[in-house]
């Protein structure tokens, strides 16, 4: 995976076999370029993508991780969410910059608004680590929450916060896969169906 900046709000990325060019502003994540975070989630989630897999971009910014992810499913589809209109703009604007036909994006709060009965195989999330506590646990406990049995939920952060122990608490299980210079990506996959006492 390679990346070139531009001068004039526009940087380059290579993920897979794709070239991919993203249009960026000021005050939208990433706006000089992709965040290192960003591409560690990327690299981490590389190998692990299968090619019918639904997959959620929860807070997509210009959509880097939306965009990369759904050129390389090449019968899947991707959700990309931010609650920042400017993002959402953006991240269309790249959709189509990159002739991306398989994603959608959506204004929305963290999950509340997407269609009721979507489930994901994926949940993929470099979260807003500034907006406290509470916003990471609403994004850890709304990616359980449309995932399906046997799904995962993929998420970066820049420092430890509580990020593992709010995984730990919401999906029993965390492993940590991917460290690089204080960022660390952890993953989390939703229990089966559980088995029932009485049967
Ligand atoms: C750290 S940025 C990551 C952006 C992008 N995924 C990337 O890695 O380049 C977090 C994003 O979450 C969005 N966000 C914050 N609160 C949100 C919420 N309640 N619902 C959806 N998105 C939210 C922000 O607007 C921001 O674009």
């Amino acid at each position: 995976m390679t990346t070139r900046s531009h001068p004039k709000g526009s940087f380059e990325l290579s993920f897979g076999d794709r070239r991919l060019l993203f249009h960026t502003q000021a005050g939208v994540f990433s706006q000089d370029g992709p965040d290192e975070g960003t591409m560690l989630l990327l690299n981490a989630v590389g190998p692990f993508l299968k090619p019918h897999m639904t997959v959620l971009d929860l807070g997509t910014g210009v959509g880097l991780v939306g965009v990369s992810v759904a050129g390389s499913l090449a019968r899947g589809e991707v959700y990309m969410v931010d609650s920042d209109v400017r993002a959402v703009r953006l991240a269309q604007e790249n959709v189509l910059l990159n002739r991306i036909e398989n994603a959608h994006v959506k204004l929305g709060d963290i999950t509340l608004d997407l269609p009721p009965r979507l489930r994901f195989d994926l949940v993929l999330s470099n979260p807003p680590t500034h907006s406290g506590k509470q916003v990471l646990t609403n994004f850890v406990d709304e990616a359980h929450g449309v995932l399906r049995p046997g799904g995962w939920l993929y998420l970066v952060v820049n420092r430890l916060l509580s990020v593992r122990d709010m995984m730990a608490a919401t999906f029993g299980q965390v492993e940590q896969v991917e460290r690089h210079k204080g960022f660390m990506v952890f993953r989390a996959q939703k229990p089966r169906k559980a088995a029932t006492s009485d049967s």
